[in-house]
């Protein structure tokens, strides 16, 4: 498989390179700037991309790389801190720059093939830095410039050297994915072959690889996206040695306790055990108001009634966890990309399970890869597009105190504001949305009968990273359906409000 790695300097969008190159469909690996140069010839990349970075070279402790990478034989790009890196290293000079340039800014474009091909000859480009190449190194020439920077790219053709002071990761820079795609098809004659298909493909053969002939695997089903791609996968890779175990808390969606059991008995029919424990939550629940409090009891008591499961099913090799790419890169694991790792501190329930090794099958893919990968896997639409769901589940949906009346308010509302939202076709523009079972009761009238009930809260979100997030317009038409469906078809529903604040100051879930 055609692979490009991309060293990384800490920049803000390393990971942002990663997925550019990839939507060019070319497989790519973030790995750290100090990965021993040995490592990175045995893995054979196509090319090298290195990242941006808060550093300057002129920095005493400033991130380096051995120069001998640029020997390799293989094409380099260096983006902005990774350009300065590269004129530093060669022999260029790098400086402070007399004006600082951040934000959009007119690149002109003095090449016309090579890394420019088919590219406007002045573009908008991202910029964002404070240091900058003064000459190049011996062999390069400058092939950009803008009003205050007059080597904004540089190439060396020969050794098939490149660097670009500007960011063509992000998309505010016009133009960049063409310069991706340039670097990756003229320069690194990569093919754009890489798929999902392909993918799913080879992690098949690195599980039965890494578990061997006989080996067995036991996998926590939550029945969210990833937990569900991995175990499809680990299936495909070895049937039934792959134990699932999903715990029902009785704090799921509505429907979506029975769709995990359907897709996991019948579509992948792995070993397959639920574990109705919804008596115990409650029960342990019962007297808990606080957030804090209701995901603490959440979690031991989650670890409890895995941990019976496990031992009722005796020994099992491996333990299996859908982790994803974004928690691999931030946690600054990102140098091992095989599936299959020593467990050191991730989660606590491997450990406890005594579990020495995890099999991570999605630790290479983002978010929208893994659901790509699931559907290429075959599993049902609206498993793989679910949105996201807090693992405490409608507990931090019901303010105060969680007894089973209160969730199943909180579940028939919420699938009446799902249900809407699909009709009304706002299902993919809208990130996130749910309803909230809020603590208090009001006055109204149904019929001739005064009534005392409870109110609840419509959530709906847009947002990019769930980091941030503006309250999503919905038109008024539906959330009259919405609103006057509720309060008709829940019991001890008298009033429906509507949550118009953003993230931050209030946070997505209200709990
Ligand atoms: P907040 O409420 O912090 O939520 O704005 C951001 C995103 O994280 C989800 N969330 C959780 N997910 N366990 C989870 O697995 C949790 O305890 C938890 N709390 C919030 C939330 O649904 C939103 O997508």
């Amino acid at each position: 498989m055609q692979k490009i790695l991309i060293l990384d300097f800490g920049g803000q969008y390393t990971q942002l390179i990663a997925r550019r190159v990839r939507e060019c469909r070319v497989y790519s690996e973030v790995i750290p700037f100090s990965a021993p140069i040995e490592d990175i010839r045995t893995q054979e990349p196509c090319g090298i991309i290195l990242s941006g970075g808060p550093s300057s070279v002129m920095d005493r402790d400033a991130p380096m790389i051995d120069p001998a990478i640029y020997d390799l034989g293989v094409p380099v790009l260096g983006i902005c801190y990774g350009m300065q890196l590269t004129a530093h290293l060669l022999g260029g000079r790098v400086e402070r720059a007399t004006e600082r340039e951040y934000g959009r800014i007119r690149v002109t474009m003095d090449a016309e093939d090579g890394l420019m091909e088919g590219m406007s000859t002045e573009s908008q480009c991202w910029m964002s830095h404070t240091w900058q190449v003064y000459a190049c190194p011996e062999g390069f020439h400058s092939i950009a410039h803008t009003d205050n920077c007059q080597i904004a790219a540089f190439a060396c053709e020969e050794k098939r050297i490149y660097g670009v002071q500007f960011h063509p990761e992000v998309t505010h820079s016009e133009e960049g994915r063409k310069l991706l795609d340039n670097f990756l098809k003229n320069i690194c004659r990569c093919r754009g072959d890489w798929t999902m298909e392909n993918y799913a493909e080879s992690a098949v053969q690195q599980i039965r690889e890494a578990v061997g002939e006989k080996g067995t695997v036991l996998l926590g089903l939550s029945g969210g996206v990833d937990s569900s791609v991995a175990a499809a996968l680990i299936y495909r890779a070895i049937g039934d040695r792959l134990t699932c175990v999903f715990v029902d808390h009785g704090l799921l969606r509505k429907g979506e306790s029975e769709q995990v059991c359907e897709v996991f008995s019948h579509l992948f029919p792995v070993r397959f055990v639920r574990s109705e424990a919804s008596e115990r939550f409650f029960k342990d629940l019962r007297h808990a108001k606080d957030p804090e409090k209701k995901r603490k009891i959440i979690g031991r008591d989650f670890v409890r009634v895995f941990r019976k499961e496990a031992r009722k099913l005796g020994k099992l090799d491996y333990f299996a966890q859908g982790t994803i790419y974004p928690d691999v890169i931030e946690s600054g694991q990102g140098t091992n990309a095989s599936v299959i790792k020593s467990h050191h501190n991730v989660g606590g329930l491997p450990k406890k399970l005594g579990f020495t090794e995890l099999i991570e099958p999605l630790r290479m893919l983002f978010k929208d890869e893994v659901r790509q990968l699931g559907e290429t896997l075959g599993l049902p639409k609206e498993l793989v597009w679910r949105q996201p769901f807090p693992g405490p589940g409608l507990a931090i949906r019901i303010i105060g105190k969680v007894t089973p009346e209160k969730a199943e308010i909180v579940r028939e509302s919420d699938a009446i504001f799902r249900e809407e939202i699909a009709r009304a076709g706002l299902d993919t523009e809208i990130n996130q949305y749910f309803t909230v079972l809020t603590g208090i009761q009001s006055v109204g009238v149904m019929g001739d009968e005064r009534t005392y009930d409870y109110t609840v809260a419509l959530r709906a979100v847009t947002t990019d990273d769930f980091m941030t997030a503006d309250w999503a317009r919905i038109p008024y038409d539906v959330l009259t359906t919405v609103s006057s469906r509720i309060v008709n078809e829940v019991k001890h529903v008298n009033r429906v409000v509507m949550d118009v604040t953003t993230k931050p100051p209030a946070s997505i879930e209200w709990e």
